[in-house]
């Protein structure tokens, strides 16, 4: 860890490196921001703030990797309304104004030698390349499933990362398992000494109620609708279930943003 303190949601104009198609309406940037490399941990994210004065929210994306020795952070990012389409057309050498890592990321498994399995569904994925990158220098052995409604991305990188990878899609291909991830779990019998997942809350309910079927929990990474990012207003605020210190179960109103994005799937109020 550095001895450099980045002060809380610190901005800045960091420089666009790539910015390039990797699927149909997903683009793969990376920016310069050494210092933000440096903190980054899997499962955080940043804000990225559009230019046009009418677009005033920041929007929040994963960190799809960190790479200290280049200085560069990367994300992966679906072009789905104004904000990410305005992201879509930087060119290289352009900036683009980046928070500093923000939120709880993933909790790392104290051993080494464990299993772990990673599940993502579309860019729920990103996340997970950044986690099995840290998990591999740990020691710990990564089975990555990833759902797609198409095309996939980011599955040599994962192999690249040294995870084993799975990938479904809803389209009948040679190449994939077609079903979800959790049809694709069940019929692989894939389990894992500890799990994380990010994608769409049904997908995550449903991996929670896998994992809750085999005594187990899951680490899961919500992807909220958010303001302002950073715990200053009330726009990503959730049920979630926690004990007192008496053991007694009580449910807390927590801010995704600042106490997540990443809780216990047994946390989570799935209905
Ligand atoms: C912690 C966190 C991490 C995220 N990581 C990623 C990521 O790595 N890659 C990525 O592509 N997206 C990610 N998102 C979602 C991303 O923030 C939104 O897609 C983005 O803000 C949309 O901005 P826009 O201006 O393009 O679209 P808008 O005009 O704001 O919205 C367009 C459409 O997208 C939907 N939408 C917007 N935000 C969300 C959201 N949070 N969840 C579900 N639907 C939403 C809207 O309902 C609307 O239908 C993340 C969100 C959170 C909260
Ligand atoms: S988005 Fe403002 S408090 Fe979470």
């Amino acid at each position: 860890m550095s001895d450099r303190k980045i002060p809380e949601k610190s901005v800045i104009a960091a420089e666009v490196l790539s910015n390039e198609k990797i699927a149909g309406g997903i683009i793969k940037m990376t920016v310069a921001a050494p210092q933000f490399a440096e903190e980054a941990q899997p499962g955080q994210f940043c804000n990225l703030y559009p230019a046009a004065d009418r677009l005033i929210l920041p929007r929040p994306v994963s960190i799809c990797d960190a790479e200290k020795e280049s200085g560069t952070l990367t994300f992966v990012y679906a072009v789905v309304g104004a904000g990410t389409e305005e992201f879509s057309k930087l060119k290289s050498g352009q900036s683009l104004r980046v928070s500093s890592p923000l939120g709880k990321g993933f909790r790392m498994p104290s051993g080494t030698g464990q299993k772990a399995v990673l599940i993502g569904g579309g860019v729920g994925t990103a996340p997970m390349l950044f986690l099995a990158k840290e998990l591999k220098k740990r020691n710990i052995h990564c089975t990555a499933v990833t759902g797609f409604r198409r095309e996939p991305f980011l599955s040599q990188e994962l192999k690249a990362a040294g995870a084993r990878v799975i990938t479904t899609t809803d389209l009948p291909s040679p190449d994939y398992f077609l079903g979800t991830v959790v049809d694709c779990m069940e019929i692989n019998e894939i389990s894992g000494d500890c799990y994380f997942a990010c994608g769409p809350r049904p997908m995550l309910a449903a991996v929670f109620d896998y994992v809750q079927k085999r005594g187990q929990d899951v680490q899961v990474s919500l992807e909220e609708r958010m303001g302002c990012g950073y715990g200053a207003c009330v726009g990503c605020v959730c049920d979630i279930r926690e004990k007192d210190k008496d053991g007694r179960e009580q449910i807390q109103r927590r801010k995704v943003c600042k106490d997540g994005p990443v809780f216990m799937g047994s946390e989570v109020i799935w209905s």
